[in-house]
């Protein structure tokens, strides 16, 4: 078994907050104030309740008894899965009743998931758009569907949910209708177009998606009919669609209605529930991780896209998607780009590729003159260019990529009058989209930059024109993950994202009133990706069989990412091994012995061989920090022991054995072709510092320096500022005595040993006990937060506090890097 490693790159995203505006209530980021999910136990025992009574009915009187003021939103009754109501609370302070009412299983706070956001969407103009992919199949190829629909299967009788924006049913690929009998044969709009997170939703039956475009995108890979004129067809493209509307237009929504949605598709009985959604947790405990992963206990296959925050490193994955038992869905980049190219004039040389999906659209014939004839200049163009430039008007201006930023670069040559610009790759830039403002400015690859530089030195008097001519061009990191594809694990060491599928530059339908037609990525494209390959293996093995998708071995320079689904592998195999992954968790709670069961499936004898063969261990966070890397996350060579109880052995048809392996870390287990991947990380997570003290600003109160008093009125409050360098199960703050000396008296291991994760109520208030916390003697608790995610990069949490000041923060101390590896 190999060791993995994915690999990501580019720019850093920032998650700020802004200090200047204070966030209301006693609320991170993502929190609605005073919202709540209650989840209550359903047995008859509980005081207060009535045989006759809604199984929530006996929290709601007691909050009315004790003259709480609330509001219900949507109610819960799935047993087995979720019962209990969304409650609105108006007083913070009633929190304590809510909290006391009897029969509480879990109290989790209602969070924000954002719009989905593509990474790239490019709208296709029609048949003659030169940027069409001249292979629209290559993703089927790529993961064996091609071979499934030349044996005529393609989802047949299989019921798949889509819990997105709604569903432009008005496509004629798409069936072009609602209702039993099309395609779209159902769904229902939990929201309306015009809701956004806070408004009021505006339910009714029509999941039309005319505005978005998201979920439109999302049912055509799954869905979209063949024959139409851009050769697209969905992966299962016979199965039947429902489409569960919930966003409008804009904005995001509430995580009560993603779980209301859920729940529907329970009760609709559907096969297969994809959600190409998902706020960053980084834990498997959010109300939606938690719902998601037990409806997909319950029998339904729930695949969820793993994010889109690659360049933000690892420990940054998505709910739902982190839920344990739900198929979190990496992506990988489709292998053929359709992109420009320049025309050379004056020499005989190929046309030279520049990436963009559009002509760059300049008419004439330019000569080339570069701002550095030494092509391995570090800094081209990063200063003044000298006096001895010429006016750069009617030339097309050759620049190195590297030390400063494109932007400025372009800044630095339009002074010379420079009105277009190529800049080559420097070998780190890489040879990517970019879009620098209102200026004729793309990239080229390395060699092309070099020959062109080349050609100035020669003085040979080339010319580049810009003809619209698109060409394909093999995607040099084409079935690779994609640049944007989440890390995992989650903060509790589930093994996210655990398979890939075509995410990036994928064509598919898009709302008739938004153009037909859209090339697009993100997660959210290789999600449906793997709900229609689910339905396939449905279809081909019966509904009862359970799924396992199998993964192929993805390449990503020299070390491995989570697999890139084989479907037709997944269907013909007839070896399984399971469970499919083995999880070691971390130092702290190190389960060194694993079993895995392989059984040949098979009619015939097959003789096994068992190996380890070690592979990549990534470095998650760098010796000389205390937060995570960004991406492409750093790979090291340290690997795992692992002693396997067996070499090999030979099955008869439908036999099967255990494999059991001692796993030392760092390190890894073999690789079969079927093999459970494993993933352990090695360090005690629990000894990870939380807070960010390494810049000397957070944690703070803003704006405070000195003794300051608050009046409590209008913004008048303080505000706690702080950045979380690593996700945390637990931060209370609390309110001490100034003049206290504090020492960290905290024992990491009484906060992760609280329970099951599952089943741990989750509070967002103070559980307002005791006088003293870890021994510190407390005037109050202030606020609490459970399961919250880490900031990210630059950014920081700032939250407002109801009390006075004399607040202290606990901290842990130092510890080394931490790797994790995984591997399959
Ligand atoms: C909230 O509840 C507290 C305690 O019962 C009470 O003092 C306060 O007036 C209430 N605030 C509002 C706005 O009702
Ligand atoms: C796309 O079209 C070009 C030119 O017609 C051809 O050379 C290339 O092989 C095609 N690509 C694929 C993947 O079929
Ligand atoms: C669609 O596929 C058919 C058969 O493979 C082929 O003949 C036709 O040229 C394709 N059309 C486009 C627009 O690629
Ligand atoms: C080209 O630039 C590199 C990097 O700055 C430098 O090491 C090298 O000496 C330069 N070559 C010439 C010929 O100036
Ligand atoms: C692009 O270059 C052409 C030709 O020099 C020029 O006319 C045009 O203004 C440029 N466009 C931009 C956006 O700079
Ligand atoms: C390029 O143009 C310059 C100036 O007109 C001329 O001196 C030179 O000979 C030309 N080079 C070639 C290779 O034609
Ligand atoms: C790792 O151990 C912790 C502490 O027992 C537990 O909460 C967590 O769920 C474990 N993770 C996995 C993947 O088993
Ligand atoms: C805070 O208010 C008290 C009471 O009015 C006053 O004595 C004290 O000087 C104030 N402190 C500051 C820093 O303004
Ligand atoms: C804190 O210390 C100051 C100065 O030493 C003293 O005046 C004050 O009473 C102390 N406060 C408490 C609550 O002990």
């Amino acid at each position: 078994m190999k060791f993995l490693a994915a690999l990501v790159s580019l720019s850093l995203a920032v998650n700020y907050v802004s200090a200047d505006v204070p966030i209301e209530g006693v609320t991170a980021l993502t929190v609605v104030p005073g919202q709540f999910i209650v989840e209550v136990d359903t047995s008859s025992h509980i005081p207060g309740k009535r045989s006759t009574d809604a199984p929530h009915a006996h929290v709601l009187r007691h909050l009315t008894e004790r003259g709480v003021n609330f509001n219900v939103g949507h109610e819960y009754n799935t047993p087995g899965i979720l019962v209990g109501a969304a409650i609105t609370l108006k007083n913070a302070s009633d929190a304590k009743a809510l909290q006391e009412s009897p029969g509480i299983v879990a109290i989790r706070p209602v969070m924000l998931i954002p719009a989905p956001d593509p990474v790239e969407v490019h709208v296709i103009s029609g048949l003659g758009d030169p940027n069409l992919p001249n292979d629209t199949q290559s993703t089927h190829v790529l993961t064996g569907v091609d071979k499934l629909h030349a044996e005529g299967r393609f989802g047949e009788g299989i019921k798949i949910g889509i819990i997105d924006t709604g569903v432009d049913y008005t496509h004629p690929s798409l069936g072009g209708g609602f209702g039993p009998g099309f395609k779209i044969a159902g769904g229902y709009d939990f929201v309306g177009d015009a809701y956004e997170a806070g408004s009021t939703p505006q339910p009714d039956n029509d999941p039309l998606d005319q505005c978005n475009g998201h979920g439109t995108r999302v049912a055509g890979i799954i869905g979209a009919d063949p024959g139409n004129i851009f050769n697209i067809s969905g992966v299962a493209y016979k199965s039947t669609l429902t489409a569960y509307k919930v966003f409008g237009c804009i904005g995001s929504v509430g995580d009560d209605i993603v779980v209301a949605a859920l729940l529907r598709g329970v009760a609709d009985k559907q096969d297969i529930l994809t959600l190409s959604l998902g706020a960053p947790s980084a834990w498997s405990t959010t109300t939606t991780s938690v719902v998601a992963s037990r409806v997909a206990a319950s029998g339904i296959i729930v695949t969820v896209a793993a994010g889109n925050n690659g360049a933000s490193g690892g420990w940054y994955t998505t709910g739902p998607g982190n839920g344990v038992d739900v198929i979190a869905v990496a992506s990988i980049d489709n292998t053929y780009l359709q992109l420009q190219t320049a025309s050379v004039q004056g020499v005989q040389h190929d046309p030279i590729p520049y990436h963009q999906l559009w002509s760059l659209g300049i008419s004439g014939e330019f000569p080339i003159y570069a701002t550095s004839t030494n092509t391995s200049v570090v800094d081209d163009a990063c200063g003044p260019l000298p006096d001895s430039t010429p006016d750069l008007s009617d030339y097309v201006t050759i620049v190195r990529a590297g030390s400063c930023t494109l932007d400025w670069k372009a800044a630095q040559v339009a002074t010379k009058g420079a009105n277009i610009v190529l800049f080559y790759d420097d070998g780190l830039t890489g040879f990517v989209k970019i879009n620098i403002g209102n200026y004729n400015a793309s990239m080229i690859q390395a060699a092309d930059g070099e020959w062109l530089v080349s050609q100035f030195v020669a003085n040979t008097n080339i010319t580049l024109s810009f003809p619209d001519a698109s060409t394909p061009v093999a995607y040099p990191v084409g079935g690779l993950i994609s640049y944007f594809s989440s890390y995992g694990p989650t903060n509790d060491k589930y093994f996210k994202p655990a398979v890939a599928a075509p995410g990036g530059n994928i064509p598919s339908t898009y709302p008739l009133p938004m153009g037909t037609w859209a090339v697009l990525s993100g997660t959210s494209m290789a999600t449906p990706f793997i709900a229609g390959s689910a339905a396939l293996l449905l279809e081909a093995k019966g509904r009862t069989t359970g799924v396992a998708l199998r993964a192929q071995h993805i390449r990503n320079n020299g070390a491995d990412a989570p697999g890139l689904v084989d479907v037709y592998k997944s269907i013909y195999t007839e070896t399984t091994v399971s469970p499919g992954e083995l999880l070691l968790n971390d130092t702290a709670y190190y389960r060194k012995t694993q079993s895995f069961t392989v059984k040949n499936t098979g009619k015939s004898i097959k003789t096994y061989t068992i190996s380890h063969v070690p592979a990549g261990t990534a470095l998650t966070i760098p010796s000389n920090s205390i937060q995570p890397a960004a991406g492409p996350v750093p790979l090291s060579t340290a690997y795992a022991n692992v002693q396997l109880s067996t070499t090999g052995f030979l099955l008869l048809p439908g036999e099967s054995r255990q494999v059991t392996a001692f796993i030392t870390p760092p390190a890894a287990r073999r690789k079969t072709r079927t093999s459970p991947t494993y993933l352990g990380l090695a360090a005690a997570l629990k000894d990870a510092p939380i807070f960010d003290n390494t810049q000397a600003i957070y944690p703070r109160i803003h704006g405070v320096t000195g003794p300051q008093n608050f009046t409590f009125n209008s913004y008048d409050y303080p505000i706690l500022e702080y950045r979380l360098s690593f996700g945390t199960a637990l931060l209370r703050i609390d309110l001490v005595d100034p003049n206290i000396t504090l020492t960290t008296t905290l024992n990491p291991s009484s906060v992760a040993e609280r329970g099951s994760v599952l089943d741990e109520p989750i509070f967002t208030f103070p559980h307002g006990k005791p006088n003293t916390f870890a021994q510190v003697s407390i005037i109050g608790a202030l606020t609490e937060l459970d399961y919250f995610p880490r900031d990210l990069d630059l950014g920081y949490t700032g939250i407002t506090l109801g009390l006075e000041l004399g607040l202290r923060i606990q901290r842990s101390g130092n510890m080394g890097p931490i790797a994790f590896c995984y591997g399959h």
